[in-house]
């Protein structure tokens, strides 16, 4: 019988402490059931947060799994919609940070075309919460901006990357411009300025010329995401789709007196559960044919083996990273 390794954990609490490799007999696969090898999984800000008890799906105890996305390819099918050898990814429910994953096979999304196995296993989160940013608050057109912060996280990147795709401009905040701007402005960003210099907001506003942006991506909170309402032009739409400085978003009174600024929030995993699996799947053969031919990219700043678990998880909790932490679960 072929043994399974999976990351575990019986509380909540700091991942560096709760989690540990464990290992069980690979689960055959039953009918409507894929058996699936994993390859990749990217660590993000909600594995930390879920691990935590502090995200909006919370852990079912004892032995809860970790991993919101990855990436694998079917070893065993009890289902018509799968052959041996599709890759896949994750499509719903958490557990991909293991060796095995054997579930129903709707959980799963076949890849029509071949992808990088690292890229594929971060297909599932970041690109479709930056295409849905781009395109469900605001009807941009071709030369239209936007502004963002923590632009080059990887939402960030995706979002400039399909706003290239799509024709829009970007605005892009960083707390290290030195570091990334000429990277990024490969990526396709048009403007980058640095969040820690004072002149930040007159910066973008001078690059601008007389033009103010209506839509602004706020993955920060606190005073970042009042630069981007400050840049914000009359009647334009702050969407939160994170709070990586775990401060509050406040909202100085004239913005929503004077400009008349509209506020919302995304959460992609609600917004894809009300979709049809149709419209899911349109979504990412397209993002994934992006993927496929390197039009959407995100960086990897280091890759670790299952067993060293805790050592993935402290540097993904580390600032100023250069890029995802990558569990490889076939070493
Ligand atoms: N709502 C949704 O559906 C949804 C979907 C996907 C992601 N998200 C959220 O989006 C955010 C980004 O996710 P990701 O996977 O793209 O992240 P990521 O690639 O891990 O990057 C994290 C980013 O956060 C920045 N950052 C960290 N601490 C910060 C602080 N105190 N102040 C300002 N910036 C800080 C980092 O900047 P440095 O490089 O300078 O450290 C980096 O740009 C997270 O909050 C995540 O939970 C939400």
């Amino acid at each position: 019988m072929v043994e399974n390794t999976l990351a575990a954990f019986s509380q909540c609490g700091q991942p560096e402490q709760v989690l540990e490799p464990h290992s069980a007999p690979v689960r055959e696969p039953k009918a409507g059931e894929i058996l699936v090898r994993m390859l990749a999984a990217p660590i993000n800000p909600a594995d930390i947060n879920f691990i935590q008890g502090v995200y909006g799906l919370k852990p079912v105890f004892p032995d809860a799994t970790a991993g919101m996305e990855g990436c694998g390819v079917v070893e065993e099918t009890r289902s018509p919609a799968f052959l041996p050898g599709d890759q896949v990814i994750l499509l719903h429910g958490i557990g991909t940070w293991a060796k095995y994953l054997t579930a129903s096979a709707d959980r799963f999304l076949k890849l029509k075309v071949p992808v990088d196995p690292a890229q594929a296993a971060m297909l599932k989160i970041n690109p479709p919460t930056a295409y849905r940013l781009l395109t469900g608050y605001r009807e941009l057109h071709r030369g239209d901006w936007l502004v963002q912060n923590a632009a080059n996280s990887g939402v960030g990147r995706c979002v400039m990357q399909l706003a290239r795709l799509l024709g829009f401009k970007t605005i892009n905040l960083v707390r290290r411009a030195d570091r990334w701007a000429e990277e990024l402005r490969t990526l396709g960003a048009d403007v980058v300025v640095g969040e820690d210099d004072p002149q930040a907001v007159q910066q973008v506003l001078a690059a601008l010329g007389g033009t103010r942006p209506l839509l602004g991506l706020n993955a920060v909170g606190g005073e970042s995401a009042i630069r981007l309402m400050e840049v914000l032009g009359d009647g334009g739409t702050l969407v939160t789709y994170g709070a990586m400085s775990k401060q509050s978003l406040k909202v100085p009174n004239r913005f929503l007196i004077f400009k008349g600024l509209e506020l919302k929030g995304l959460w992609i995993t609600a917004w894809l559960q009300q979709q049809s699996r149709g419209d899911i799947e349109q979504l990412y053969d397209r993002l994934a044919g992006w993927m496929a031919k390197g039009a959407l990219h995100q960086p990897i700043d280091a890759t670790y083996p299952l067993a060293q678990v805790t050592a993935a998880v402290t540097r993904a909790q580390e600032a100023y990273r250069n890029g995802k932490v990558m569990l490889r679960l076939d070493q």
